[in-house]
């Protein structure tokens, strides 16, 4: 589904309307909805912001979806740095605790520690996760598995199967991407390192497995759990590269196991909690491609959209939306220049993942005229650009070099500057909507936000922590970094 201007229309309010932060009372059933916009940092909601005023001339106090229901700001450093990575950024909401970079599920001294999703589970919610990245990345991951390293997909991806009886099966759904990790060496696009399939071993435990649109417009609300949905062999399509695709979207994605989730919890007490990630928010973000990276954020809104609505005629639904951190270093203003032009972007339509794997691709006979009369003016919607310009482009040899060139290409005349290919260490905003989230305000730790989520869903995590200690959290033997030089606080081993 390609972005659309008509739904942000219909999203679109320049009314100030309070945060909505209810305590519902209705039942003691309990719906938890996580939402992660990975690398999504203030500046880059105001670019989103900006450029959308800008498109449809909306009046200054223009209020997208989540301005509206913005309650807080959350601080984003992991044990060892001040500048996290998804993984420990997503362990702070999965278990409420600080671990070092790149770990998932454990403690500084490789000690597994229960997720709230997992204790979830066992106390009979249904559980999601939804993502556009690798099921098995790092955000997704953080919730269902326990990895020394977040490279370790093979043990990752079996964990989040329920393969590994030491943890059990504690995710109902997954929609996403990454089917490489669970197929096995001998087949065409795996990217594990062994031989195993998992599809088989999960059929065998009830699991349907899906693995495109056909398959996913047949699923209905009805549709029995466990679900998996993996519909591209590695990351989902960004936005702006769905008409190059056919893929379901995050909105289609959400809204399907939503109403699944809803229909397999009807009957119950408990009620379900699944997280949502627009995980490539981030990825646009180390390409500091900003077209890419703003219709990434569209689409987040929508979802939210989507989210904030299912709250409305679901009152026992709590909602949390927050960044792992930032990505990208994004500043709006540059060389001391004090104007912006979002619309630069309207124009472009491919991602510069997509023109720069095109380019690269290409013999270098082919490569001027494809710059030129190609990618430069067609992807990238730059009408008569500079011979410097276009030569920038031709020049770069690696994808980073290609990023670079192509960003600077329409960032100069934007007026706006990437700081890193990275992540940066500032405080990110929070979001919140729904049953009992006035607990979540202010400025608060990345932990804060998944204790309040294991206390909200009255679930006992500790438990989960003591009967998972035998997990094995090495698929390969694996030292960290010695990062103490960048900071020690007292706690951390
Ligand atoms: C594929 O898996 C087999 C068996 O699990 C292993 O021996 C082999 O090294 C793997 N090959 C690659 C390229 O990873
Ligand atoms: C979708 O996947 C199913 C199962 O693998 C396959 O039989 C079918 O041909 C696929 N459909 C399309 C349109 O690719
Ligand atoms: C809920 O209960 C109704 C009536 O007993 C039953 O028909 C339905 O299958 C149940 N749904 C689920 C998901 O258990
Ligand atoms: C986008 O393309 C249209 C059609 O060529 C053109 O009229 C418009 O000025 C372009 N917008 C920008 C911001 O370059
Ligand atoms: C280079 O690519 C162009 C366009 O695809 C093709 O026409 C040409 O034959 C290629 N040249 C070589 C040397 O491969
Ligand atoms: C690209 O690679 C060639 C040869 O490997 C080198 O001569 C050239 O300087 C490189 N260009 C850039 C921009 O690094
Ligand atoms: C709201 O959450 C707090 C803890 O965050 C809890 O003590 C309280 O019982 C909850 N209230 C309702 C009505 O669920
Ligand atoms: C880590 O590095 C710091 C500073 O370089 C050093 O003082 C410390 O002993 C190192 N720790 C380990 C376990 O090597
Ligand atoms: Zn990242």
């Amino acid at each position: 589904m390609q972005f659309s201007i008509v739904t942000l229309l219909a999203i679109a309010g320049a009314a100030v309307a309070a945060p909505s932060a209810s305590v519902y009372a209705g039942t003691t059933k309990k719906n938890m909805i996580m939402m992660v916009s990975d690398g999504f940092g203030p500046a880059s909601e105001t670019l989103a912001r900006a450029w959308v005023q800008q498109h449809d001339q909306y009046p200054p106090n223009y209020m997208s979806i989540i301005d509206k229901i913005m309650v807080g700001s959350s601080r984003t450093r992991s044990a060892d740095s001040f500048v996290t990575d998804s993984a420990p950024g997503a362990v702070c909401f999965a278990s409420g605790i600080k671990t070092y970079n790149n770990a998932l599920g454990i403690t500084t001294n490789y000690v597994p520690v229960g997720t709230n999703m997992e204790a979830a589970h066992r106390a009979g919610y249904k559980t999601g996760l939804v993502a556009k990245s690798y099921i098995a990345d790092a955000t997704p991951a953080a919730f269902a598995s326990h990895a020394a390293n977040r490279a370790m997909f093979d043990l990752i991806s079996e964990q989040m199967a329920g393969l590994v009886p030491e943890i059990g099966q504690n995710v109902d759904l997954m929609f996403g991407g990454g089917r490489c990790t669970f197929i096995g060496n001998a087949t065409k696009g795996s990217c594990r390192t062994d031989n195993k399939d998992l599809y088989p071993l999960m059929a065998k435990n009830g699991w349907t497995n899906i693995v495109n649109r056909t398959e996913f417009n047949a699923l209905s609300a009805t549709s029995k759990l466990p679900i998996s949905g993996l519909f591209s062999i590695g990351n989902m399509p960004y936005s702006i590269d769905y008409p190059y695709n056919d893929v379901p979207s995050l909105q289609e994605m959400t809204k399907k196991a939503l109403d699944i989730l809803t229909e397999a919890t009807k009957n119950s007490t408990q009620g379900f909690y699944i997280m949502i990630e627009g995980s490539r928010i981030d990825h646009a973000g180390h390409a500091n491609d900003a077209g890419t990276h703003i219709r990434e954020i569209l689409e987040y809104w929508e979802t939210v959209k989507i989210v904030s609505d299912y709250i409305d005629a679901h009152p026992e639904t709590a909602m949390v939306s927050t960044s792992d951190h930032e990505c990208g270093g994004l500043t709006l203003g540059r060389d001391n220049n004090y104007w912006l032009y979002p619309l630069v972007y309207t124009n472009q339509t491919k991602s510069q993942e997509l023109a720069c794997n095109e380019l690269l691709a290409a013999n270098i006979t082919a490569r001027g005229d494809l710059v030129t009369n190609v990618i430069v003016p067609k992807y990238l919607g730059k009408k008569n650009a500079s011979p410097k310009v276009n030569a920038a482009i031709l020049a770069a040899n690696s994808t980073s070099e290609c990023y670079l060139a192509m960003s600077a290409a329409l960032s100069v005349d934007a007026n706006l500057y990437w700081t890193s290919l990275g992540h940066t260490g500032v405080d990110v905003n929070v979001y919140a909507k729904g049953n009992n989230v006035t607990g979540i305000h202010g400025n608060m730790e990345n932990t804060d936000i998944g204790n309040w989520i294991t206390s909200y869903l009255g679930v006992d995590q500790a438990a989960v922590t003591s009967s998972i200690a035998k997990t094995n959290v090495f698929q390969y033997p694996f030292k960290r970094p010695n990062t103490t030089f960048v900071y020690t606080y007292p706690g951390t081993a």
